[in-house]
């Protein structure tokens, strides 16, 4: 390799493939999807094979209860009925996030209160929720973007402080772990994705489908109760007054997952310890490798976290300022000519944050006849008219998603790759004058 810029017709530092190596064992979905296709098994939950999956979950968890759903989005739907939200509630949220993390309490007539980002972690900043906090804000809700792990004993002292519950959104980082507990085990409830399939989809996928882990048994049968319409076992499992004597049909929804989808899932929880451990070995190899590198900066993240990646990707922050000025644009245009397969920031696709979705800066009548929480002209149970959002509001995760670079995560990349990367971090590096 030559030092002259890939961009400016150079030879590429990027030699060998970018492709994944590893793959998924197909056959033994295949084995498990047949098993059910000729038992007829196709539809329920509470026993059989999605029984055994969420036991297997739990156990993986080590949470004491655990629920599959048929989305990511209805789990933390789910989780907000349980931990008891309604209208004119407010959920705090990061606006470097994702609709599906707040979408089922908007729903429940909840506004979303966005707030501020560690510019180190790239995660929920624990003091800026402290200042959003109202008399309604009734949940906290940490995304762990990218499977890196929210602050979560700050967060967890700030929910009990002030008598909010936690739901975190754990979508991207199952068998992540906090302190040497696995995520699904320290908020209220933690709610899982299971959208894809390995290596590019949620870190346990099956198609869709959704998880919650709660160690509180009220949450927990408030989740029951509110879309298990015909479980096994459910009106037994029922115990506390407040829903005992429900019928099977409990309150009418039927959120669960389907059993195909959870073969395929259960397959992949097993591979999971696997991928973890190659990909937080090949992630901490590139990161050792860009430390030294003007102009870029490994994601930080917290000492009791253990993150892997492995659905969102690797994140470096670009310094311009180090590098001349060059514009975030210009030194992702050079990497990518490179031959690295770099994306933008991990959050919403397209937007600079979730405050900035229109119905955000615009504001929505949701229910039809001036109601719903994001109502410009009228309040709504007890919240004033909502004022929308406009950009500016969020300097931090604003300025971030113009300057995060993601890095696609890694099991088995090919032989010398990882090492590739880095030199194609570092070859833009000393020449970035040369693109000013
Ligand atoms: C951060 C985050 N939260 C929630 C969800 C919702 O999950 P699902 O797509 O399974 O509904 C996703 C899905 O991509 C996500 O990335």
């Amino acid at each position: 390799m030559g030092s002259k810029l890939a961009i400016l017709g150079g030879e590429p530092a990027v030699t060998v493939s970018t492709r994944e190596k590893w793959r998924r064992p197909i056959e033994e979905e295949k084995k498990l999807i047949w098993e059910l296709l000729e038992k007829g098994k196709i539809s329920g939950s509470g026993e059989g094979l999605p029984l055994e999956f969420e036991e297997e979950f739990k156990e993986f968890v080590g949470c004491e209860y655990c629920l599959t759903v048929d989305h990511g989005s209805t789990a933390l739907a789910s989780a907000y009925y349980a931990v008891g939200v309604g209208p004119g509630d407010e959920v705090i949220t990061p606006a470097a996030g994702y609709i599906g993390s707040y979408a089922g309490a908007l729903h429940m007539g909840a506004r979303p209160v966005f707030c501020e980002i560690d510019p180190k972690t790239l995660l929920m900043d624990p003091e800026d929720v402290e200042r959003r906090i109202t008399h309604r804000t009734r949940v906290i809700n940490p995304i762990h973007m990218s499977g890196k792990v929210c602050d979560m004993d700050a967060l967890m002292d700030i929910g009990r402080r002030y008598g909010i519950a936690i739901v975190e959104d754990a979508a991207h980082a199952a068998g992540c772990e906090w302190g040497g507990k696995k995520i699904g085990n320290i908020g209220d409830i933690t709610c899982f994705s299971l959208q894809g399939v390995n290596p590019t989809g949620k870190p346990v996928a099956g198609g869709e489908g959704g998880v919650v882990c709660t160690n509180n048994r009220e949450f927990y049968e408030r989740m029951l109760a509110y879309c298990h319409l015909h479980r096994a076992g459910v009106t037994d499992e029922l115990r506390s007054p407040a829903y005992r004597g429900l019928d099977a049909e409990v309150l009418g929804l039927k959120y669960r997952a389907h059993p195909i989808a959870l073969a395929i899932a259960l397959v992949s929880l097993k591979t999971l310890p696997y991928r973890t451990e190659k990909a937080i070995e090949n992630r901490e190899k590139l990161f050792r490798g860009l430390r030294d590198i003007p102009g870029v900066e490994p994601v930080h993240s917290y000492p009791k976290a253990k993150w892997h990646g492995l659905y969102g990707g690797w994140q470096v922050i670009y310094h311009p300022e180090e590098l001349g000025g060059l514009s975030p644009e210009k030194f992702k245009a050079a990497l990518r000519a490179e031959g690295v397969p770099i994306r933008g920031h991990g959050w919403a696709s397209g937007h600079l944050g979730e405050h900035l979705r229109t119905i955000f800066t615009r504001g929505f009548d949701l229910w039809g006849h001036g109601r719903g929480p994001l109502d410009t002209r009228h309040g709504f149970m007890g919240l004033p008219p909502f004022k929308p959002y406009k950009k500016g509001d969020f300097p931090i995760t604003e300025d971030l998603a113009k300057r995060v670079i993601t890095i696609p995560p890694y099991i088995e990349p090919e032989e010398g790759l990882i090492e590739q990367f880095i030199e194609a971090f570092r070859k833009v590096a000393e020449n970035y004058k040369e693109l000013l």
